[in-house]
């Protein structure tokens, strides 16, 4: 059995595709969501689908007791999917190359403190960019700059606007994300 853990800021269709394309798989199981938002969608999500949520404050979330609370659940991988905190060095160290994180473009472009979201797809539209894409990669101590494990891309047209290039993106992260995260739990 693969435990995972799933961190959430936001809308959480991630969250929620994952989980459905996991459903019928015995040997997968999503032991928690964690959430940095109370207000997040995400939330409600992971209620609808019986999975514990933990809803986190700043000075829990960069404690020792929550590492230590993420170790006792024997995660064998930690997802973030659209989780829009730094993670502590704490965790890091806990999870060596057990932390992945998707991003919403092809980094190193628009990776980094801000872009996040529609800031990104505004800031690829805003540069004429003929491709964008997404990135999935470890997670270290900074923002968007870990090993990249995975990148796919989808071109973009002269009349695209951030609206078109999100529904582009978000159908990349719909049919690639869960089967990245298969791959590496069983490492094909
Ligand atoms: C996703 O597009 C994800 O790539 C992005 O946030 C969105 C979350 O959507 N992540 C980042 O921008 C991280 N820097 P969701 O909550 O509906 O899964």
């Amino acid at each position: 059995m693969k435990r995972i853990a799933i961190f959430v800021s936001g809308g959480g269709t991630n969250l929620q595709r994952i989980a459905d394309y996991f459903a019928s798989n015995r040997e997968v199981e999503i032991v928690c969501v964690v959430s940095n938002n109370k207000d997040a969608y995400a939330n409600q999500r992971a209620k609808n689908l019986g999975i514990p949520l933990l809803l986190v404050d700043k000075e829990t979330f960069n404690s020792s007791k929550f590492t230590a609370r993420m170790v006792s659940l024997d995660i064998d991988l930690i997802v973030l999917a659209g989780f829009l905190w730094l993670i502590p060095q704490s965790l890091i160290e806990a999870f060596p190359g057990k932390i992945i994180n998707i991003h919403p473009a092809l980094l190193p472009k628009y990776g980094g403190k801000g872009f996040y979201g529609h800031h990104v797809h505004e800031a690829v539209v805003a540069a004429h960019e003929k491709e964008s894409g997404i990135t999935i990669h470890y997670v270290n101590e900074k923002y968007d700059s870990g090993d990249i494990i995975f990148q796919a891309k989808v071109a973009i047209s002269r009349n695209d606007s951030p609206d078109d290039v999100a529904d582009k993106i978000h159908v990349l992260e719909q049919m690639n994300f869960p089967v990245v995260i298969e791959n590496l739990l069983f490492e094909k």
